[in-house]
């Protein structure tokens, strides 16, 4: 799928560094949904989609539910739906192709669906991308441009002074990585143009903290100990900050982060939280005998100590720690692997199964 480089030497060479074009990466790429089926998810409402035209040369977006797609026939059109991973087991299929990289930093699969010319105009992302060529044609145009400017008079992130110096056109199979910060514009050449998106994601430090800060005061306990001043003099300066309570604050928040375990539980946690609109639907305790996988929209990962799953930690050692692992790792344990369980660990995956967030695995 990387055009003869392992993962390790994708990771080494092109990984956040260099664009890399694969010709026939996928033989036989089977779009994971019709243009049917991607309206069909566009118009409801816990499907994240966008509908770019440039009709007449004119820029617009409209947010979805998308009720009604414009006609095939139509040049200049194309529909972005986002999360596939979440709504098509084909579609996490094709995600989870991309489990070199680690699940933490892996976002979703996105698919658009464009007539003659449709693009969504020269841009860059924030973020790594493999773009997949899944039915129909796409000319790229992409640049290592670090002056791009974008146009303020558009409501999408079109960039005004695009200079590409590559251009190729990609067939189905075809596969285009880009990292980050890449300028990059691909048109739909002809109609039924279908390309994959594979996303990522990455935290700046200050939304990370923002993040992380809330949920670490929820894992220490400071009994509710009120500051107390009983040496406090009278003051003729009584605008300044007292010196001990700035120490009182100063060890209330070291104590949030510095507390065993609190860290580690609050990434974890924050890292495996379901995405917006997922719901999970309930189900029966394991029967015994059978294997389990994960749900397609569950995040599950875990640390030295811990397994987390669905913005949930749990402690796990020994035998049930490495079992934990391989379902984080391969999404499922095989009928053997459940049963070797600790009666606890047991009592857990039930609880999961019921929840919806792990299902029964038929052998
Ligand atoms: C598309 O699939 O049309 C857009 C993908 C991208 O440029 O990021
Ligand atoms: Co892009």
């Amino acid at each position: 799928m990387l055009g003869g480089l392992s993962p390790a030497q994708f990771m080494h060479k092109h990984w956040q560094k260099q664009p890399l074009l694969v010709r026939q990466a996928f033989t036989n790429a089977v779009p994971p949904a019709s243009l049917k089926t991607l309206a069909a998810l566009a118009a409801q409402d816990d499907v994240e989609s966008r509908l770019v035209t440039a009709f007449d040369g004119e820029w617009k977006l409209k947010q979805g539910p998308i009720a009604r797609l414009p006609a095939m026939s139509k040049p200049g059109w194309t529909l972005l739906v986002q999360g596939l991973d979440q709504h098509l087991a084909e579609a996490r299929e094709l995600l989870d192709r991309f489990r070199f990289v680690p699940d933490a930093r892996l976002d979703d699969l996105m698919l658009s669906v464009a007539s003659d010319g449709g693009g969504v105009g020269p841009h860059f992302d924030s973020y790594d991308v493999f773009l997949i060529q899944l039915a129909g044609r796409r000319r790229w145009r992409i640049g290592a441009q670090r002056d791009a400017v974008l146009r303020d008079d558009v409501p999408l992130k079109i960039i005004g002074n695009f200079k590409p110096d590559d251009e190729f056109v990609l067939e189905p199979g075809d596969m285009l990585y880009l990292p980050p910060r890449w300028a990059h514009d691909g048109v739909a050449v002809g109609p039924g143009c279908i390309t994959g998106s594979v996303g990522f994601r990455a935290s700046t430090a200050e939304a990370l903290a923002a993040e992380l800060l809330p949920r670490l005061l929820d894992e220490v306990d400071s009994g509710g100990k009120l500051y107390s001043d009983p040496r406090q003099e009278a003051t003729s300066e009584p605008g300044r900050v007292p010196v001990a309570l700035l120490e009182f604050a100063r060890r209330a928040v070291e104590a949030a982060a510095q507390a065993p375990h609190a860290l580690e539980r609050a990434l974890g946690e924050a890292l495996t939280e379901p995405k917006a609109k997922v719901w999970f639907e309930p189900g029966e305790p394991l029967e015994p005998g059978l294997g389990a996988s994960l749900d397609r929209r569950s995040r599950m990962l875990y640390d030295a100590a811990h397994v987390f799953l669905n913005g949930e930690s749990f402690r796990a050692g020994g035998r049930d720690a490495a079992l934990m692992h391989r379902l984080a790792d391969r999404r499922m344990l095989t009928a053997p692997e459940v049963a070797r369980l600790s009666p606890g660990a047991r009592e857990l995956l039930d609880q999961w199964t019921e929840d919806g967030w792990v299902q029964p695995l038929k052998p």
